[in-house]
C-alpha cells in the first residue's frame, strides 16, 4: 500500500458528478460522517488528521470495516483492495465515474482519484468537500505542493470565513474563488441562488462534485477572474477568501493573486460595492501591508468603496521574515535545494524592501452596502487578535444593526433611550492583590467576540443597571445623585461612553 505522492501529477478527468446521489448514499450507510470518524479514529487520531498527520489515522484503520476501507482509500491515499470496498461502495460505477481508480495487474486494487473529506454542516448536515489528493489540510497548515492549478480542501481560513460570514436568508450569494466550494455549500443553505467563481477550471468541477456529494442544490459556476465572469451582476451576499498571499511573483494560484502587494485585495474590496444589493453583505479574509511612515488602519480605510458601511478586524500582524517563511514553507520550499531556499526568502525581502513593506496584517473585511453610508459611513477598523467564539455571523450582523441605531440618535435620543445588558457579560476588578479598591473595571463578554473593555466607576454603575427599565437619562441623573455629582455634567460626557458600549455590543438598545 503506498501513499500518493504530492508531486503526483493531478488528474486530468476528474469524477463525473451524476453518480454522486449513489456515492453519498453508500458513504452515509458506512458512517463516513464528521461524527463516524471521530467515533472509529478517536480524538486524538481525528485531531492529527485535521493537522494533516496520517500514522494515527492508519493505525486506527487496520482492522477489517467499512469505514475502514473509506478512510483508508479517501482520506488516507492509500491503495485498498477491490474486495475490502466490494460491499461498502458502487464499486463498479465509482470506477466507471472516476472515483476510483483500479490498480494492480489483475485491477484488484483500488485508490481513490480525489480526496473525499466528511464535514460537519452548521446544524450537524453530514457534507463531503472533494479536493485534490493529499491537499485536505491548505493554507498555513504547509500544503507543499508546487503544482500550480492544485485545488485545496478545508483549511483553517476557509472556516474562519464560514464562521463569519453572516447566514440570513438571502436571494443571491456570490462565492468568488470558490476552490473546492466549501463557501458555495454554506450559501447553498440560505441563499436561493448561488454562483461560485473561479480563475481555476479545475476549482468549479470540485465544487460541483462537493456540492452534489452533499446533497446540496447546484449553483452556478463561472470561470474567471475576480468580478469578471459576473459582470455588473449584483447579489445580497458576496464573499472570498481570496488568494491573498502577498507574494514576488505569482505560483500557487489558490493563494497567490498574481498582482503587487495588497492590489489583489485592494481591487476586489473596492470593486465589491457595485456588486452589492441595498443591505447586502461583502466578506473576505485579507493581508494588507503595513508600509513604513503610514497608518495601517489609514491604509485599509481607504478601500471601503462609497455607499458601504465597514467593519474591518485585525487579526494577527506578521512581521516581513515570519510572513516569508510562512509562506515558503507552504509552498513546500523548506524542502527544495538549501540554495534555492535562500534565492526565493531572499526574492520576497527584495519585493517588501522596494515596497517599503515592514509587516503584514491578516484580517477579516466586512462591507455591508446601506443608503445611510453614501452620507455617513460607518467604517471601524480595528486591531482584536484575542480568542472569539465562532460563528460570529450573528455578531457581525449585529455590529452593523447597532452602527444603524447610533446613526440615528444623537445624544438627546440616546440619553433617552432604553439599554439592556447583552448576556454574559461580567465585570472585573483588576488592581494589586491584598489592595482595597480596584485600580480599574473591566467589562468582559463571555460570547461572540469575547470583548474586554475598560469603564469608570459611572460606566460600571451604568451597565450594572441596565436593565431596559429606565431611560439613559434617568439612570445618569440617579447615578449623579448617588456620586454626589452634577446630573447635567453627567448627561454632556456620558452618552460618547455608552456610544462606545453600545458599538462593541456589551450594551443594546431594549
Ligand atoms: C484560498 S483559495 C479559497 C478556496 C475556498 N473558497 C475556501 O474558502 O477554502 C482561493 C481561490 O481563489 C482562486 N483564484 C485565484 N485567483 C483568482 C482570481 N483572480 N479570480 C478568481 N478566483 C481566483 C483560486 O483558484 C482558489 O480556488
Amino acid at each position: 500500500m503506498s501513499q500518493t505522492s504530492l508531486s503526483a501529477p493531478l488528474p486530468e478527468s476528474l469524477p463525473a458528478a451524476g453518480s454522486a446521489a449513489r456515492l453519498r448514499e453508500a458513504l452515509l450507510a458506512a458512517a463516513f460522517t464528521a461524527d463516524g470518524l471521530l467515533d472509529l479514529l478517536g480524538a486524538p487520531a481525528y485531531s492529527a488528521l485535521a493537522r494533516g498527520e496520517t500514522v494515527p489515522a492508519l493505525r486506527a484503520t487496520r482492522a477489517d470495516g467499512a469505514l475502514s476501507a473509506l478512510v483508508r482509500v479517501f482520506l488516507l491515499q492509500e491503495s485498498v483492495p477491490a474486495d475490502r470496498l466490494a460491499g461498502v461502495l458502487p464499486v463498479d460505477l465509482c470506477v466507471a465515474d472516476r472515483w476510483l481508480v483500479r490498480e494492480g495487474r489483475e485491477g484488484d486494487v483500488l485508490r481513490a482519484s480525489v480526496d473525499v473529506r466528511p464535514y460537519g454542516g452548521d446544524e450537524g448536515q453530514d457534507w463531503f468537500i472533494v479536493s485534490d489528493l493529499g491537499r485536505a489540510v491548505g493554507g498555513a497548515g504547509g500544503i507543499g505542493t508546487r503544482q500550480e492549478g492544485v485545488v485545496l480542501g478545508v483549511g483553517g481560513a476557509s472556516t474562519t470565513l464560514a464562521g463569519i460570514t453572516v447566514r440570513t436568508p438571502v436571494g443571491s450569494a456570490l462565492d468568488l474563488g470558490t476552490g473546492s466550494g466549501i463557501q458555495a455549500l454554506h450559501a447553498a443553505q440560505h441563499a436561493v441562488r448561488v454562483t461560485a467563481t473561479d480563475l481555476n477550471p479545475r476549482a468549479l468541477d470540485f465544487t460541483r462534485l462537493t456540492l452534489a456529494l452533499s446533497g446540496a442544490a447546484e449553483a452556478e459556476l463561472v470561470e474567471g477572474s475576480l468580478f469578471e465572469p459576473v459582470g455588473e451582476r449584483t447579489y445580497d451576499l458576496v464573499v472570498s477568501n481570496p488568494p491573498f498571499v502577498i507574494s514576488p511573483g505569482a505560483r500557487l494560484t489558490y493563494r497567490d493573486g498574481g498582482m503587487s502587494g495588497d492590489d489583489l485585495c485592494r481591487t476586489l474590496v473596492q470593486g465589491t460595492g457595485a456588486r452589492l444589493n441595498e443591505g447586502g453583505y461583502a466578506q473576505f479574509l485579507a493581508n494588507w501591508e503595513h508600509v513604513e511612515g503610514e497608518d495601517w488602519k489609514d491604509r485599509i480605510r481607504a478601500w471601503v468603496p462609497r455607499g458601504c458601511d465597514a467593519w474591518i478586524v485585525q487579526r494577527e500582524v506578521q512581521d516581513i521574515t515570519q510572513y516569508a517563511e510562512l509562506w515558503l514553507r507552504d509552498g513546500g520550499d523548506h524542502r527544495s535545494d538549501p540554495a534555492e531556499y535562500a534565492a526565493r526568502y531572499e526574492a520576497w525581502l527584495d519585493e517588501f524592501e522596494a515596497r517599503k513593506t515592514v509587516g503584514v496584517g491578516f484580517g477579516w473585511i466586512t462591507l455591508r452596502k446601506s443608503a445611510a453610508a453614501w452620507d455617513e459611513p460607518s467604517v471601524v477598523v480595528e486591531e482584536w487578535p484575542h480568542p472569539v467564539e465562532q460563528p460570529l455571523g450573528d455578531v457581525i450582523r449585529q455590529h452593523f444593526e447597532l452602527q444603524d441605531y447610533l446613526r440615528a440618535h444623537d445624544d438627546a435620543a440616546l440619553l433617552a433611550g432604553h439599554f439592556v445588558l447583552a448576556d454574559e457579560v461580567v465585570q472585573e476588578q483588576i488592581g494589586a492583590p491584598g489592595t482595597e479598591d480596584p485600580e480599574y473595571v473591566v467589562l468582559r463578554q463571555h460570547r461572540g467576540m469575547r470583548r474586554a473593555t475598560r469603564v469608570d466607576t459611572v460606566g460600571a454603575g451604568f451597565a450594572g443597571v441596565s436593565d431596559g427599565a429606565l431611560s439613559a437619562g434617568q439612570i445618569l441623573d440617579a447615578i449623579a445623585q448617588l456620586l454626589g455629582e452634577d446630573g447635567v455634567v453627567l448627561r454632556d460626557r456620558t452618552p460618547e461612553a455608552i456610544r462606545g458600549l453600545v458599538g462593541e455590543g456589551f450594551l443594546l438598545p431594549r
